[in-house]
């Protein structure tokens, strides 16, 4: 699908007021603390992944991912992809979250994962916590160029690209953090799910696919790092007849 016409400037930014803004940033800081303590202890158990995400963490602490400058470039990436500047509105799945839900997908040893907008690919160290083969896909090039190596340390891969042109014919289950994507990005997306083996397991946040052949299996509220969310485990089959997509 070709790309969408540049959007108007009253839909391009993020919409919150001060308070709400206040708010969201206390809360943030809690979850945080809480978020990264947890984490560690969980990594404790596979102490080869703890330098990995403790180099993730440190790149985000010096050039954090939640300050986004508009730029020539950022531009440029996002004419390129039909989007606007809201839907690289950062925030991320713990890799405790993550681990979880995973588990709870059947992710584990000869699975693979792939994340479509991966940022600096924290859930793909919570693939590997499980034993799985794991692939970030991510439209901006800062985020991957802080982000590659550690992940490749953990064992996982992080590739620049847009999610809607993402080869996924060799995932078993597809991740994304979907919730600041425009409707007609996650159209794109959902076409590119169509792409996959029947079977695969897709899992969203915020909402779900909603379309034939994506069958519910469960529905869960988990914790990321801007507060709880809902993510759904679906499974995509090619066989549309009598689907139930809720
Ligand atoms: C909310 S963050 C999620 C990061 C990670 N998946 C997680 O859950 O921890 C969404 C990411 O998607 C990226 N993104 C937005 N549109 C994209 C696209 N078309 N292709 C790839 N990445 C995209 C953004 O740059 C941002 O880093």
């Amino acid at each position: 699908m070709p790309p969408s016409p540049p959007p108007a400037q009253d839909e391009d930014d993020y919409g919150m007021s001060l308070p709400a803004l206040v708010v969201l940033r206390i809360s943030i800081v809690f979850i945080e603390l809480f978020t990264r303590l947890f984490d560690v202890l969980l990594l404790l158990r596979h102490p080869r992944l703890l330098p990995p995400y403790l180099r993730l963490w440190l790149h985000e602490v010096r050039v954090s991912p939640y300050r986004l400058k508009r730029s020539f470039e950022t531009t440029r990436v996002l004419q390129a992809s039909g989007q606007i500047f809201k839907e690289l509105m950062y925030g991320e799945m713990p890799v405790h979250t993550g681990v979880w839900l995973f588990w709870k997908a059947g992710l584990g040893r000869g699975s693979r994962l792939v994340d479509l907008g991966a940022g600096r690919g924290r859930t793909l160290l919570a693939a590997r916590w499980l034993g799985a083969e794991a692939r970030g896909v991510e439209l901006m090039q800062y985020h991957v160029d802080l982000a590659r190596k550690p992940v490749e340390k953990a064992g996982a891969q992080l590739v620049l690209g847009d999610a809607t042109q993402a080869d996924l014919q060799d995932a078993t289950h597809v991740f994304t953090n979907w919730t600041a994507l425009t409707p007609q990005t996650r159209a794109r997306l959902v076409e590119r799910f169509r792409t996959c083996r029947p079977g695969t397991r897709i899992l969203t946040v915020t909402r779900p696919v909603e379309a034939p052949g994506f069958t519910v299996i469960s529905k869960h509220r988990l914790l990321f790092t801007w507060g709880p969310e809902h993510v759904w485990i679906q499974e995509f089959s090619d066989n549309v007849i009598g689907d139930a997509t809720h």
